[in-house]
């Protein structure tokens, strides 16, 4: 299994092993995925045919070249003094309309790498603003060389989940970022109306459907009145602030 080439918050390679028996039944369709984030199930599934979507521009511009041949040419180390030189490049790159460039791809997989946490944040201009990481050491595995082969067949798209240009017969794995209830302002700028319309774009679709969540009770309200059929997973496990480990229960709507 080819590993995903970015730290990505979310991510459901411990899904694969679930979806697997699934998506055997069905892999002589095309495999859609809205929400493609780090590609963990896509590249665990490995799909011939393929249309990759995430609204984040500066992710699908690193996947499109990864799939071109991307080679890093840029300096790579863990240091402070060029970790900010790279974010002020990387930032200069978008205001200047260079953000689709093989160079803002090669920026992109330093940042990922070394701000704090891996996070993918932005300020209201828009510019990539998480600090510098606390890593001791990072491995800049700088060998893209698998990817082409892979991602061959593959699309890859920018827009919102309700404009993904489905087609009549495709499998569909949605994977919206998690639902976190008690909240009235939205998680990582997804709120309950983006949950709500996705599930309802997702119930109109005229292909088999798979979409993951956190069990909360609003969702899975949610996608059984859509007619989803439900399964109910544990987690991967968390450690919360009071050290205890708990298993937050995952579930998949099935249709
Ligand atoms: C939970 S992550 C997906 C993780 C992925 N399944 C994996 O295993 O790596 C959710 C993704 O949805 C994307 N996203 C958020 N809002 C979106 C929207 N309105 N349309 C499409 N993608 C969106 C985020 O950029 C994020 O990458």
């Amino acid at each position: 299994m080819i590993k995903p080439p970015l730290k990505w918050a979310g991510g459901k390679r411990w899904l694969v092993s679930h979806l697997a028996p699934i998506w055997e039944r069905h892999k002589e369709r095309r495999y859609v995925e809205p929400f493609c984030g780090g590609l963990a199930v896509a590249l665990g599934l490995q799909p011939r045919r393929s249309l990759l979507n995430d609204v984040n521009p500066h992710l699908i511009n690193f996947y499109r070249h990864l799939q071109a041949g991307l080679k890093l040419r840029i300096e790579m180390r863990n240091d402070e003094q060029l970790f900010y030189r790279h974010r002020d490049r990387f930032n200069k790159l978008i205001s200047n309309g260079g953000a689709t460039s093989e160079e803002a791809a090669q920026l992109f997989y330093y940042l990922n790498r070394t701000c704090f946490n891996g996070l993918c944040r932005f300020n209201k201009s828009g510019e990539f603003n998480v600090p510098f990481g606390t890593y001791a050491t990072i491995n800049y595995d700088a060998d893209f060389s698998g990817y082409p082969a892979v991602l061959q067949q593959w699309s890859f798209s920018n827009v919102d989940v309700e404009k993904v240009a489905l087609e009549k017969g495709d499998f569909v794995y949605a994977d919206p970022p998690y639902d976190v209830e008690f909240t009235t302002y939205s998680s990582g700028g997804f709120s309950w109306e983006d949950q709500k319309r996705t599930a309802e774009s997702l119930a109109k679709h005229d292909g088999p459907v798979v979409m993951s969540n956190q069990a909360t009770p609003r969702i899975v309200d949610l996608y059984q009145r859509l007619g989803f059929e439900l399964t109910y997973l544990p987690g991967p496990r968390r450690i919360s602030c009071t050290g205890d480990r708990t298993a937050a229960r995952e579930v998949l709507a099935i249709k």
